[in-house]
């Protein structure tokens, strides 16, 4: 093909950050309808092609096969990142498929980000990881047409990058929708990719404790959704608690416990449509949160958070932050059952308090 375009949605968790960060435990995440859109079209010409995205400009050189990353300045490398390691992903991938390289222009645009510029806390590395490897799959008319596939190549090239996180974006951007995750063992994957591997091959295994369920298109619930208007930094409050969980790790055990039943009865409740569990239930897993935060002295829940938590209880809906806190969103729910909708309300209390209202909607799933 010449020309093709993925657009892959960003990511809020409803419930099981931070103790997704733990093996085998379960999380729930939605993909949202706020997009990044990658198109890519074959270059006119050879071993020469230029990537955008927002106001970086990479006019890029292929020597002996590969992208000239390193002939870039720092602030570029770091930059590109994401893109380059997909796109070196994908053409590893093309190589073994037999396929010829070609090269291409590839447009990065994105509306994970507010008017000034400012990241929402919707997971745009993830989404942007994905985007590309996607829209390049199609140029060379290797659609995967599997979310599984898609996500399991965003995971390979976030562990190049030595990502630390769960990953739980790349599974919510791969999917759409809303799924229940497990994440994958990131020291198998690591010690996978240490050796010479085949990405054909590590796509055809199954992968340890790798656990992806797409789950309803429509929810039984009215979830609202609020921006701090202050992005929060994840990896400065994981690597945070990491520090303090290698002198004490009990409090973050009972947590993990807790959040890992908390998450289960709301994947249930939310599969039976039981609305007020489903509120009681994210109200929990707001406390358990609050006491992860107290015990580790994790600044999760700010005052904004906390106002937009607090507002919303006021309206009797139930509410909590969202991902790691420290700013970017929180969410609100009420039940489908209740006649009046608040929503009005809601969004005037959150705005006098300098919360942004944000229209959001659950991202229709990948592949049907
Ligand atoms: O702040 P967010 O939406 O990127 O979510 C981070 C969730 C954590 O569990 C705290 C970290 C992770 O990588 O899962
Ligand atoms: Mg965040």
């Amino acid at each position: 093909m010449n020309k093709t375009v993925a657009q892959i949605p960003g990511k809020l968790y409803l419930a099981g950050e931070y103790a997704i960060l733990t093996a085998n435990q379960p999380a729930l995440i939605m993909a949202v309808d706020r997009y990044i859109t990658a198109t890519a079209t074959v270059s006119d010409t050879k071993d020469q092609g230029t990537l955008f995205s927002g106001e970086h400009t990479w006019n890029y050189q292929r020597i002996n096969d590969s992208l000239d990353f390193d002939a870039l300045s720092e602030d570029d490398q770091l930059f590109w990142r994401y893109t380059h390691t997909a796109i070196s992903l994908v053409e590893q991938y093309v190589r073994e498929s037999g396929k010829t390289l070609v090269d291409y222009d590839l447009q990065i645009n994105s509306d994970l980000i507010d008017v000034d510029g400012q990241k929402l806390g919707f997971g745009s590395s993830g989404a942007v990881t994905v985007a590309v490897i996607l829209s390049l799959l199609r140029l060379y008319d290797l659609d995967p047409n599997s979310s599984l596939t898609l996500y399991k190549l965003a995971a390979i090239a976030q562990t190049r990058l030595n990502a630390t996180g769960s990953f739980g974006d790349l599974a919510a951007s791969s999917y759409g929708g809303m799924v229940y995750y497990k994440s994958l063992d990131r020291d198998w994957l690591k010690n996978e990719l240490s050796k010479n591997f085949s990405v054909k091959d590590l796509l055809d295994i199954e992968w340890p404790n790798l656990e992806i369920e797409p789950l309803l298109d429509e929810l039984p619930i009215r979830l609202y959704f609020g921006w701090t208007g202050s992005p929060a930094s994840t990896d400065n409050l994981v690597e945070y608690l990491k520090k303090q969980l290698s002198n004490n790790d009990d409090a973050y055990q009972d947590f993990v416990t807790e959040a890992s039943r908390t998450v289960t009865d709301l994947y249930e409740a939310l599969a039976l449509e039981e609305s007020s569990k489903v509120i009681e239930l994210i109200d929990l897993y707001d406390s358990l949160l609050r006491a992860l935060a107290e015990d580790y002295d994790l600044d999760i829940i700010t005052p904004k958070l906390d106002f937009l938590i607090s507002t919303a209880h006021s309206l009797d809906m139930g509410a909590k932050s969202s991902g790691a806190g420290g700013g970017d969103c929180g969410l609100a729910i009420d039940s489908i059952d209740d006649p009046n909708d608040k929503e009005t309300q809601l969004f005037e209390l959150w705005r006098e308090g300098k919360v942004t209202p944000l229209e959001l909607h659950l991202a229709p799933k990948l592949y049907k």
